[in-house]
Formats: structure tokens, sequence, C-alpha cells
């Protein structure tokens, strides 16, 4: 099996996490949290998951100057992502997250996009013919469509965060990946292309969907939950990766829901991404 080349449009963030016994409510102050920086962002998770688990990945994102950037891209260039194509924008902060983790693992999350916000479609440049183009919602809709027009391999988006997208996005698409608040947010509109639709459940596993008829289904593995930030980023990378490699539909699903289990059982995004041999001997374990 020859190596997949995935290129990767999308976000660059600096997490900032506060682990909590409890998420506060609205007006609440909850303290006794201990904190933590990682890198993150969905776009950057997503490449370095990609690159972990065995792609070769070129980035294309837009950040500050300064310490923030490079603390947001140090695993990235640790472990060998291409970001000749991440723009480094001298009027423009890095973007920032403000993550809540609670002891269950739960999260909640604010986005400060800063240069994320300004990618342009200019910016969308894909090199070298890719077998697959991976985007998300957290860059301006306008560079999706940019990177959708490039028509190279397999075109996916994670629909996440949820919010309104060109009809033609959704029609086009050989496969969106939403989890159970997206799908709810975009309803009967996931299945008008005729694409491949990945739904994740949670505690209920992951189902896909081609043609808006169920042709795979993986059970959740069981697995003790510290955070479950990245997670889902995670499971996109897995998913696209596995299916560029060729793999059958409930194997690549199988092998996406496996990679994001692992996630889960590790605090922050990036440092909790696993690496290839830690999916295959997982699998293993399981049978
Ligand atoms: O999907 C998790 C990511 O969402 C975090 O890393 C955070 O940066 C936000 O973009």
């Amino acid at each position: 099996m020859s190596t997949p080349a995935l290129t990767i449009i999308g976000s660059v963030n600096l997490d900032l996490v506060a682990s909590a016994e409890k998420l506060p409510v609205a007006g609440e102050t909850v303290t006794g949290a201990t904190f933590a920086q990682h890198p993150g962002g969905k776009g950057a998770n997503q490449a370095l998951a990609a690159r972990r688990l065995g792609a070769e990945v070129s980035m294309i994102a837009r950040t500050g100057e300064g310490p923030n950037r490079d603390a947001a891209l140090a695993l990235l260039r640790q472990d060998g992502v291409d970001l000749s194509g991440v723009v480094a924008c001298p009027d423009e902060q890095t973007g920032v997250a403000l993550i809540a983790v609670d002891k269950a693992g739960e999260n909640q999350i604010v986005v400060a996009s800063g240069a994320n916000a300004t990618l342009s479609p200019e910016d969308v440049n894909i090199e070298g013919h890719p077998d697959a183009i991976l985007c998300q919602l957290e860059v301006p809709t306008a560079c999706v469509m940019a990177a959708l027009r490039a028509g190279s391999g397999l075109f996916a988006v994670n629909l996440a965060p949820a919010g309104p997208v060109p009809i033609e996005l959704l029609e086009a698409a050989d496969l969106l990946i939403v989890n159970e608040g997206e799908a709810a947010f975009y309803g009967e509109g996931l299945h008008r292309g005729g694409g491949m639709v990945a739904l994740t459940l949670g505690a209920e596993g992951a189902v896909l969907y081609r043609a808006g008829k169920e042709v795979a289904r993986a059970a959740a593995f069981a697995v003790p939950v510290i955070d479950t930030t990245g997670a889902g980023d995670t499971f996109c990378a897995a998913l696209v990766l596995a299916l560029a490699e060729g793999r059958e539909e409930g194997e690549a699903l199988c092998f996406a829901s496996a990679a994001s289990a692992l996630a889960v059982t590790k605090a922050g995004a990036q440092p909790s991404l696993p690496w290839r041999e830690d999916v295959e001997a997982f699998l293993r374990e399981q049978d």
C-alpha cells in the first residue's frame, strides 16, 4: 500500500485548557482547575492525526507571528507536516481556543479565530494532486469551496462547527463527517449529493452512509475517558486516510473509531493523537 498524500485546509489554534471538576453554566465561576497549553485547531489536529497515522500531509492555514505561532505549529513541525502553505500574518493573532474540560472528559470550547478568519481562497494552492483533501469549518467557507474546485482525489469536509454552507458543498463532497449535533443542523441536506456521510454517535459508535443508505457501522470501543478534545478530529483524519488507502468502508470506519477511542484516553488535543502502531496494536488487542 503506497503512502497517501493528504492536504488539509483549516485552522491552527493554541489551546488554553482548564481542567476542572465541572463545567460552568452561564454566569458561573468554577475554581480549582489546573491549566495546560497545547497546540490545537481542528485543521491542525486533523493534519497531525493524519501524519501520525501514516500519511504525507500538507497544511494550508494562516497564523499570526511570534511565540503563539511557534507554539501552535510545534508538533506539526516536529512530526513532519509540510507547513509551506501556512502563512504568517504580521497584523493578525494566531487563533486561540479557551477550553474547559470536566472530570468526565467533556469540554466547552470558545475560539478566538484571529488569523484563521482571514484565510483566503487565494491561499488555497493545492499542489501535487493529493489523494485526498480534508477541510473543516473553522476557516471561511470560500476557502473550502476553493479546495472543492481544486478537484484532486477524495474531497472530505468535517462540517464542524456547524454553520451555513452552500448547497453545492453538501452535494459535491465525496465525504461529509458530522457528529449528532451537526447532523441535526444539516438534516436531510447531508444526503442530497449521494456521496458518503459519516456520523459519529459517541458511546453508540459511528455509521457510514452512501447515497443515504447505511453501508457500515462500528461499535464504540470501551476506553477510560480523560479528555474528548481532538477525538472527532482524529476520527476524521483516520477515516479519510483509510479510504484514501483503498480500505473497504467497514474496515475504514473501524480504524477511525479505534483511533478516536485512543485519543480520548489522554489529555489535550494534539498530545493525545495516536500513532498508527498504537491503533494497530489496539485493534489486535480487541480480537
Ligand atoms: O476539535 C478540537 C479543537 O477545536 C481544539 O483543538 C480547539 O482548538 C478547537 O478548534
